[in-house]
């Protein structure tokens, strides 16, 4: 063995390593459900912030550090997707945010394909919503394994086993609890872990901004302190076990259970054995398909995907930061890597860690890591970085837009700060934009998935590019993929129109509604009209 053989043993043998004490997820849930309560919660226990709310709690805890957040305040939304790394147990866990509202329901799908494991947290008052569901989708698409959160058991609430009912009955996932609650949804008295029978009892920091104290009974400590909620508890588990509800590691890794914990984030009970959990269950990285089918290995060269890529954050720099998920290999600052859509070099003198609204020079990451790279102009989400062999990952299908409108230039001296602003909104995904020989370049449509995306870019030209803009909505509300002879044909006919999405050239045919659209495709059945990225419409 040569010097350099023996120095890329080392090099693969420390890349495994890093690789495996890396877990990074995000938490999936429906608006309120308690997904930034849980996410300070976490970040507290794992001693990565002095105090809960530093990290990205609601509008007045937290520090206004860009006009782009200063329009989430407003909305009381949440835009942007900040990615938290802490330690934990000899574990570097990341943390990365998804946006709790539909409308950035693309952007949280991006996220989605950047995390190896996804954190399911219900209310225990309210179960399934809506948006987890959707968002649930997309975890079983992608093969995401899930861990379920049951959390606000401090107040009252449904009965586990209903909730447990819910979830395997309405998604068609088995949930296998790990830990089980004595006392109901309301008046929570511990948590047994189902594994040892160990009882642990928590006591609430002064106004619930701390750790919660936790102690650990005997079962006959158990029985004297908590009596009937404590055998009710057990005799439904008692129950679990003679339906099988046993953690099952492969099951769980292929997406078809999921390892069930209960708890309440806002004080603190339930959440030191998450993250016990998601160090033990979460999957470490794994090999990624590339888009020749292959699979590239952990310890492979250097390879990372763009999932996100977010201006305006620093309102000192105006930058704009791409998110790069570390895939294969080891990232050094400064390493020159190829982009492989131009297969262009691209420096990484600007790397960052990227933690909540903060950011600190990064050196070095494993896969896993999240790196930020400062303006990084060239960069879109789906794009592969790589460093020797070419390696591409697939591209990140884009949503079926269902609102459309006409974007224009209030101010006609603001033209090309108008139109590099549209570019840029374009190319960073915030919204599709889509044009046509016939509607010129002035004026533009917009396709997005929710509207609110529309307020953000209005918003965004005005501060960010001075060019205030309005908009003409479209009556439109279906797009489908069609091709040049569709485009044709479509061009004869009323209540539709083509456009085509200037990032990647697919023709779009929009319709007004599916009735017209059924008609087309009944009347015109040679004519294509392909579904866009499924489960999203
Ligand atoms: P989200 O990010 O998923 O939208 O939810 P968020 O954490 O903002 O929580 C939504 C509401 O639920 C908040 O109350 C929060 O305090 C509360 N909450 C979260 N976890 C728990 C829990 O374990 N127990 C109880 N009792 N409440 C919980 P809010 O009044 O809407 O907001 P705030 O003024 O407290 O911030």
């Amino acid at each position: 063995m040569t010097a350099a053989d023996t120095e890329d043993h080392i090099g693969t043998r420390e890349v495994l390593a890093e690789a495996g004490r890396r877990r990074t997820f995000a938490v999936i849930s429906h608006p309120d459900a308690g997904k930034s309560t849980l996410t300070e919660a976490l970040a507290l226990h794992a001693a990565a912030i002095r105090e809960a709310g530093a990290v990205h709690g609601k509008a007045g805890r937290r520090g206004v550090t860009s006009d782009w957040m200063a329009l989430e305040q407003e909305r009381g939304i949440s835009i942007t997707s900040a990615v938290l790394r802490f330690s934990y147990r000899g574990m570097m866990l990341n943390l990365l945010d998804t946006p709790g509202h539909a409308d950035f329901s693309e952007d949280t799908y991006r996220v989605l394909e950047a995390v190896d494991c996804a954190v399911m947290l219900l209310d225990s008052a309210k179960g399934l919503e809506p948006q987890t569901r959707k968002l649930f989708d997309v975890c079983r698409n992608r093969n995401i394994p899930v861990i379920t959160f049951v959390n606000k058991w401090d107040r009252p609430g449904r009965e586990p086993l209903e909730l447990l009912d819910e979830i395997e009955q309405q998604i068609r996932l088995r949930p296998t609890p790990v830990t089980w609650p004595a006392g109901v949804a309301g008046d929570f008295r511990g948590l047994i872990e189902r594994a040892t029978g160990e009882y642990t009892v928590f006591t609430q920091a002064p106004g619930g901004a701390g750790r919660a104290d936790e102690q650990i009974l005997t079962p006959a400590q158990a029985a004297a302190r908590d009596g009937d909620a404590y055998r009710a508890a057990l005799e439904e588990l008692a129950l679990l076990d003679e339906i099988g509800a046993r953690l099952d590691t492969r099951s769980f890794l292929a997406g078809q259970s999921s390892p069930v914990l209960f708890g309440a984030a806002l004080p603190n009970f339930g959440v030191r054995r998450l993250l016990d959990a998601l160090c033990e269950l979460a999957p470490p990285p794994a090999p990624r398909r590339t888009a020749t089918g292959h699979d590239h290995p952990v310890d492979g060269g250097f390879a990372g995907l763009v999932f996100k890529v977010q201006s305006g954050m620093d309102r000192a720099h105006r930058d704009r930061v791409a998110f790069v998920r570390v895939c294969a290999g080891r990232f050094e600052r400064g390493m020159v890597l190829t982009h492989a859509a131009t297969g262009r070099p691209f420096a990484t003198k600007y790397a960052q860690a990227m933690f909540g609204a903060g950011r600190q020079t990064l050196d070095v990451a494993y896969p896993g890591d999240v790196i930020g790279l400062v303006n990084a102009t060239a960069l879109r989400p789906g794009d592969t970085l790589h460093d020797g062999t070419p390696v591409a990952f697939p591209p990140i299908p884009a949503f079926a837009p269902e609102h459309f409108a006409v974007v224009r230039c209030k101010d006609a001296s603001k033209t090309k700060q108008f139109r590099k602003g549209i570019g840029q909104l374009d190319t960073e995904g915030a919204v599709q934009v889509l044009s046509s020989d016939l509607r010129g370049d002035q004026a533009p449509v917009l396709a997005a998935v929710g509207p609110l995306q529309f307020d953000v870019v209005l918003h965004r030209l005005e501060h960010e590019f001075a060019a205030p803009a309005r908009l003409e909505h479209l009556g439109y509300s279906l797009a489908r993929r069609t091709d040049t002879g569709g485009a044709v044909a479509l061009g004869r006919l009323r209540g539709t129109e083509v456009l085509t999405r200037r990032l990647d050239g697919v023709l779009l045919a929009l319709f007004e509604d599916k009735w017209r659209l059924r008609a087309i495709q009944r009347d015109y059945p040679d004519i294509t009209l392909e579904p866009l990225l499924a489960g999203t419409e």
